[in-house]
C-alpha cells in the first residue's frame, strides 16, 4: 500500500474547509485529527471526517500520532502555535501570513529549523498557470526588458466581516486589506518579477471601523529595476477580480482570476499558453476547484515522504510580509523604504 502522511488542523473556522477537502483529496494525505478551541467547531468537523478532535492544542499533541500539523488560527498566532507543534518534532503547515511581523515570522522558521522540522506554507496563487506562464515569460527574457508590473487587489468586505470576529482588522493579529487579502497579489506579482527592492506607500483606514489600513496604494521598484504600482483596498463595491499586467519592450501580459486578457509578444512562436486552471471567480476569496490548497497539500505530504523542502518555505512567505511592513513603514513615515531581503 502507498505511504500516506498524517494531517492534524489547528483551527476550524473558514479557511478548514479548503484543508479538509484538501487533505481529502490529496492521494498522499489523511486527516487524523483536528483542534479549536470553540468545542463545537471541532466536533461538527470531526463528526463530518470521521476523526478524533480536541480543545487544546497541547492535549492533541499528546495523543495522536501526527506528522503535519496545519496552522489555521488568526494570523498572529501563527508563529507561537507553529512553534508548538515543532517543539514536538512535527512539521508545519501555515496559512498565510507566515505571521505578521518580521520577529514572529523568523521566530517560526528559525524553530522549525532548529528542531529539523519542515515548514511549508500556503500561497495557493503560485500554483495557477497564469501565473507560472508569466513568471516564465519574465524570467526567460520573451518579453525583453520589463519596465513596468501592476497589481490590481480590489476586494470588498463588508462591516459584517470585520465583525464577524474581534482578530479581524486588529495589528496585532490581523493587519488589513493589505496583510489579509492583497497578500496573495502582493506575493504572486513579487515572485513573477523576483522581488521588490523599495516601496513608496500610502496606506489609509477610508472606510471601516478597523485598526489596519483598509485601502493602500504602494510604488514599486522590483530588484530588477523595473517599476510599478500595487493597489489593494476592501473598500470596492463590488469587488472587482484582481489583475495583474506585466510591460516590456518586446511584449505585454495581462492576467486575471481566469486567465489572460493579453499575451502579446514580439515572438509569435512562443503560443498563448493554456490556462487549466483559476484563481476562482471575481473578487472570489476561493477558488473554486481548490485546486491551489490540494496542490501545496500534497506537495506537503510528498516533502515529508521523499524527505525534501516543501514548495513554499518560511522565507519564501516572510517575503511578501516584508513588502508590506515596508508599506506600513513607509506610509508611517512618508519615504521610501527598502525592502528586508
Ligand atoms: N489561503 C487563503 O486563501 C486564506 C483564506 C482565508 C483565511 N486564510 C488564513 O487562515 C487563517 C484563519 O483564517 P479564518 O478566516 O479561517 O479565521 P477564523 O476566525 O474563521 O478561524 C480561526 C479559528 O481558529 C480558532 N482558534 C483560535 N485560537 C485557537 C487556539 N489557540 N487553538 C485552537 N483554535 C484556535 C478559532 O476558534 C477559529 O475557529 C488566517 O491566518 C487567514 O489569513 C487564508
Amino acid at each position: 500500500m502507498e505511504k500516506t502522511v498524517k494531517f492534524a488542523l489547528l483551527g476550524c473556522g473558514r479557511i478548514s474547509a479548503n484543508h479538509l477537502d484538501a487533505i481529502e483529496h490529496a492521494p498522499h494525505a489523511k486527516l487524523v485529527a483536528v483542534c479549536d478551541i470553540v468545542e463545537e467547531k471541532a466536533k461538527a468537523v470531526a463528526e463530518k471526517y470521521g476523526c478524533n478532535y480536541y480543545t487544546d492544542l497541547e492535549t492533541m499533541l499528546d495523543n495522536e500520532d501526527i506528522d503535519v500539523c496545519n496552522i489555521l488560527t488568526p494570523s498572529g498566532y501563527h508563529a507561537e502555535h507553529g512553534c508548538m507543534v515543532a517543539k514536538r518534532k512535527i512539521n508545519v503547515f501555515c496559512e498565510k501570513p507566515i505571521d505578521v511581523t518580521k520577529e514572529k515570522a523568523d521566530m517560526l522558521i528559525e524553530c522549525c529549523r532548529e528542531n529539523g522540522v519542515k515548514l511549508g506554507c500556503v500561497f495557493q496563487r503560485r500554483t495557477y498557470d497564469a501565473a507560472i506562464k508569466t513568471k516564465e515569460a519574465v524570467e526567460k527574457g520573451w518579453l525583453g526588458k520589463v519596465t513596468l508590473a501592476d497589481a490590481y487587489l480590489k476586494y470588498w468586505r463588508d462591516d459584517e466581516y470585520y465583525k464577524s470576529d474581534a482578530w479581524r482588522g486588529t495589528l496585532a493579529l490581523d493587519g488589513g486589506a493589505l496583510m489579509n487579502q492583497s497578500i496573495h497579489g502582493i506575493d504572486m506579482i513579487s515572485w513573477i518579477m523576483g522581488g521588490i527592492e523599495k516601496v513608496n506607500a500610502d496606506c489609509d483606514r477610508l472606510v471601516w471601523d478597523i485598526e489596519a489600513e483598509d485601502t493602500a496604494v504602494i510604488r514599486v521598484r522590483y530588484n530588477n529595476g523595473a517599476m510599478g504600482v500595487i493597489e489593494g483596498a476592501t473598500t470596492v463595491n463590488p469587488g472587482q477580480e484582481t489583475f495583474f499586467a506585466v510591460h516590456g519592450t518586446k511584449g505585454s501580459i495581462i492576467f486575471g482570476d481566469k486567465g489572460f486578457y493579453m499575451w502579446e509578444l514580439e515572438d509569435k512562436s512562443i503560443p498563448v499558453p493554456e490556462v487549466t486552471n483559476s484563481m476562482g471567480g471575481a473578487n472570489c476569496q476561493y477558488n473554486e476547484t481548490n485546486f491551489g490548497h490540494t496542490y501545496l497539500i500534497e506537495d506537503m505530504a510528498m516533502a515529508v515522504l521523499e524527505d525534501r523542502a516543501p514548495m513554499i518555505g518560511g522565507r519564501e512567505a516572510r517575503k511578501a510580509v516584508d513588502i508590506i511592513l515596508a508599506a506600513y513603514k513607509s506610509s508611517k513615515e512618508k519615504c521610501d523604504v527598502i525592502v528586508e531581503a
